[in-house]
């Protein structure tokens, strides 16, 4: 049987996460995802996740979350990332960092599911690129080969995590990982890529997962700001956008015999709001 899987790109601001949990209902009865997962690095006003964001996403019907350079922007999130198993940070952090690099998440059944196949579950993992990347991070490539001798079962589906700015990075990582985990998918860059494909070995990619948050916007901050700061060079807030809430993402199908992917849809939803 396939197994459905649904992750959504960063969610922006209030704004974004607002969009994000009206479509998640939709979500729901259009892919009927056994796991969710959404990455949620800016919906603190564009920088980092507060553990009041992190339950209400949870609580909407988010599996697991994870989050990238702007991981540790708001303190609070500290603790959440020691103590929840279904938040995770980029692993190729120092070892010293707060919070895991990995998570296994529970599929949920759905109701047409066959009932005597147990669903396999699904292990997730986040890396840093390191070009034009902020903050220290180790080696990706040697990074997801430790996490996946790391991993405590035996042939299991993986998604993979690329939160990178170079797209030779993100394609170099799908073709070094091809045929050994289950998805490439990359996220930070905050504009979807018309790329979504499986490669030869069954590893589904995309370059980037786009966006979820204000559309009419600089990659989610306010146009005004970016154009009078890009304009002058003055310094301007960079406040988060709202208008053209879209939630952007993919939807997988994954053999749970071979566990390779067989489908890779990319998902772009209008709201009602902003
Ligand atoms: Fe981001
Ligand atoms: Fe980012």
């Amino acid at each position: 049987m396939d197994l459905r899987i649904v992750m959504l790109g960063d969610i922006v601001g209030a704004p974004g996460l607002a969009a994000a949990i009206q479509q998640l209902p939709v979500i729901r009865e259009r892919y009927r995802p056994h796991v969710l997962i959404a990455n949620a690095e800016n919906a603190a006003n564009g920088s980092g996740l507060t553990p009041e964001q992190f339950k209400r996403l949870r609580g909407a019907g988010v599996d697991g979350v994870t989050l990238g350079d702007h991981v540790f922007k708001k303190a609070q999130i500290v603790a959440s990332l020691d103590q929840e198993q279904t938040l995770i940070r980029p692993a190729n952090l120092p070892a010293a960092a707060a919070g895991r690099g990995w998570m296994r998440l529970e599929s949920k059944p759905r109701e047409d599911d066959p009932v005597d196949q147990p669903l396999p579950a699904v292990f997730v993992t986040t890396v840093l690129g390191r070009i034009f990347s902020n903050l220290p991070a180790d080696d990706p490539f040697a990074a997801v080969d430790r996490v996946l001798d790391e991993l405590p079962e035996e042939d299991p589906i993986v998604l993979v995590e690329v939160h990178a700015e170079a797209t030779s990075e993100k394609q170099a990582l799908g073709w070094y990982l091809d045929g050994r985990v289950t998805a490439v998918l990359g996220t930070h860059t905050h504009v979807a890529t018309a790329d979504a494909k499986i490669l030869p070995n069954g590893t589904a990619y995309i370059t980037d997962l786009g966006m979820t948050g204000p559309h009419e916007s600089v990659l989610g901050r306010r146009v005004d700001r970016v154009l009078r700061h890009m304009t002058t060079a003055m310094h301007a807030p960079f406040d988060v956008a709202d208008g053209d809430l879209r939630v952007c993402g993919v939807f997988l199908e994954v053999d749970t015999e071979t566990r390779r992917a067989t489908g890779i849809e990319r998902i772009e939803l209008p709201t009602s709001l902003g």
